[in-house]
């Protein structure tokens, strides 16, 4: 007689039924094994096999291979599988990548606006159809888990992630985690909030990140210490996760910054008592890069440490990446001997079974190689063109607002695009793109801001890009034959992380020069592309004719010259304040009498009334 297929295979059991069956069956080798996620270099076949590792993961850039197609992704993601599903147990994987703006570790992927500038949309619709987007783009690349959205609220633009938030503001964080929904799809009315959902095989796990108070660091130093009281971190910086738990987030990503001086990655009251009771969560909790490495000094020392500290607290799955070995072996003698219960164990992998039995991977493991073609597609490129337009915010329009500057004719004689980010499409991108950090340079497929105005001004126009003009240079150019106006785009380079951790926020590349040098003899539009905003002298201010707030639009350039011409109004409003003087900072609406911003949040101007 044919052996029955066991329970925990048969996908019309209820989810928890083959959570309990499975996890009956596995030994604590294998339960610590689910527990561990390692980095694509590490994933051989013996380790996947032998061991029944939990999850894959590429580090922001650890691509199969340098321009790596949708295709070879997901043959590599589909031959880990394989190894994976060879397992005693047949226990898949699931791969995760950081696609934060769309699939960005994918050459050729459409890469959407940075949430700075989607927060100041206030559009939680386009939010939620771009996270419908990526999703598609990560599955046509076999990955089923993106470690997004980022839902910090950045109370300093020190900080060098605030480009990854949405916000300043818990209340429009909380709008756009409407992402949410567009990557894994819309739960059922009735849903029970906190427990994981995902609609198929064309949604990716999703993972609210980092919690908590990531964004409320003392003076934004990254990964540092947010001193607050339990009320304010709750109020400011948790409240947009109950948000993300009712359309039923999978994961959420645990925070390396400290609360009061506890770090996260070690607090049982956060995570435990407050993220899994209080508030509900029934998904998995995921460290963050070597996060638990960083609870012992120097880092990773007493690594027994650092994993009792970690699991007991109530992080369910470890992003080792590397050292799963070791590991492995400290976990299953800290269970034998007792320091982590194997209740805990238990929580933990019952979590982690949850996630995978709801998200459909063991009846779908493998790539839909239909979905290829979709990687970087039209429909992709206009929904992101038309993030760009509504994330666009005017701050200046003509040195008389009676008589303003923009929107720029398209049939002008002669005109001048200078500045370091006119035509560099890894500016426009920022960090997380293609490399965790980012690049200068065409470092994928995408429209520059001076290729879309070439494209959109009239033939008789002739546009003339100088991105470093000296004076002598500008004169003689302008004596040649007169430039009717000049669009002058500066802003910061692509960082991720602590690289982006700065006190000096003046443009870079000697910005404020070549802006005073242009502005001092032709009428001048300023666009700012970067992370945050930047310190904008008064004296320069006055110097130019329009400014505008393009944040780190992405691959689709065009979005910026459909505004800038007139073909659409501009519709953005400030997500966060605009500091005069980075000594003002932190700055946040509310605080009463000392709030005196250059721009105030929710500042934005409009073209057309
Ligand atoms: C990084 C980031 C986190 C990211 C993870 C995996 O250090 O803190 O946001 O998801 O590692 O790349």
């Amino acid at each position: 007689m044919a052996t029955e297929a066991p329970l925990y295979k048969d996908p019309t059991q209820p989810v928890e039924a083959r959570v309990k069956d499975l996890l009956s069956r596995m030994t604590l080798q294998e339960k610590a094994a689910q527990m561990a996620q390692i980095e694509r270099q590490v994933a051989a076949p013996a380790t996947l096999t032998d061991l029944s590792i939990g999850s894959v993961l590429s580090a922001g850039g650890s691509a199969p291979r340098h321009g790596a197609t949708a295709e070879d992704w997901a043959d590599m993601v589909d031959q880990m599988q394989r190894w994976a599903l060879a397992s005693r147990l047949g226990i898949p994987i699931i791969y995760g990548s950081d696609a934060v703006h769309g699939h960005n570790n994918l050459f050729g992927a459409t890469i959407f606006p940075h949430n700075v500038g989607l927060g100041a949309t206030r559009d939680k619709e386009l939010a939620r159809r771009i996270g419908e987007a990526t999703a598609l783009e990560v599955r046509a690349s076999g990955i089923q888990w993106t470690f997004a959205p980022c839902v910090a609220v950045c109370r300093d633009l020190r900080w060098g992630r605030c480009f990854e938030c949405y916000s300043e503001e818990p209340e429009i964080v909380r709008m756009m985690t409407s992402i949410v929904s567009g990557l894994q799809g819309s739960p059922p009315e009735g849903h029970h909030s906190g427990y994981p959902f995902l609609a198929g095989g064309r949604n990716v796990i999703a993972c609210a990140k980092h919690f908590v108070g990531d964004g409320g660091t003392h003076k934004g130093k990254n990964e540092g210490n947010t001193i607050c009281s339990y009320e304010e971190l709750e109020k400011i910086h948790m409240s947009p996760y109950p948000d993300c738990f009712d359309q039923g987030v999978c994961t959420v990503m645990a925070s390396y910054s400290s609360w009061n001086g506890e770090p996260l990655h070690s607090s049982r009251f956060l995570i435990t008592d407050v993220l899994k009771n209080k508030l509900g969560f029934k998904g998995l909790v995921v460290s963050d890069w070597e996060g638990i490495d960083r609870l012992c000094q120097p880092q990773g020392s007493n690594y027994r440490y650092c994993i009792s500290a970690s699991i007991n607290a109530g992080i369910d799955m470890i992003m080792i990446p590397f050292r799963y070995d070791k590991f492995l072996e400290d976990l299953i003698l800290l269970v034998e001997s007792g320091e982590i219960p194997m209740l805990r164990i238990d929580d933990a992998v019952e979590r982690i079974l949850r996630v995978k039995f709801v998200s459909g991977i063991f009846e779908q493991p493998f790539s839909d190689r239909s979905l290829l073609d979709i990687v970087g597609c039209k429909e992709h490129r206009l929904l992101a063109r038309e993030a760009v337009r509504k994330s666009l915010v005017l701050l200046k329009n003509g040195k008389d607002p009676k008589k303003p500057f923009l929107p720029l004719k398209k049939n002008a004689k002669r005109i001048l695009v200078a500045g370091t980010h006119a035509d560099d499409i890894g500016y426009q991108c920022g960090g997380w793109t293609i490399t965790w950090h980012g690049d200068s340079g065409r470092i994928t497929t995408g429209t520059s801001i001076l290729e879309a105005i070439r494209e959109i001004v009239g033939e008789e126009t002739e546009v003339v890009h100088v991105p470093n003009p000296t004076a002598s240079t500008l004169l003689a150019l302008h004596q040649q034959e007169p430039f009717s106006y000049a669009v002058v785009v500066v802003g910061e380079v692509p960082y991720a992380e602590f690289l982006g951790d700065r006190t000096d926020l003046s443009i870079p590349f000697n910005g404020h020069d070549t802006i005073s040098l242009i502005a001092g003899t032709i009428p001048t539009v300023v666009l700012l592309v970067s992370g945050r905003p930047l310190v904008v002298e008064p004296q320069l201010l006055e110097k130019i004719e329009a400014m505008v707030a393009v944040w780190l639009p992405g691959s689709e350039g065009g979005g910026v010259a459909d505004c800038l011409f007139g073909d659409y109004d501009f519709h953005g409003v400030l997500p966060v304040s605009w500091f005069r003087s980075v000594d003002q900072l932190p700055l946040n609406s509310g605080s009463g009498a000392s709030y005196d911003p250059l721009y105030p949040i929710g500042f934005g101007l409009r073209m057309f009334d």
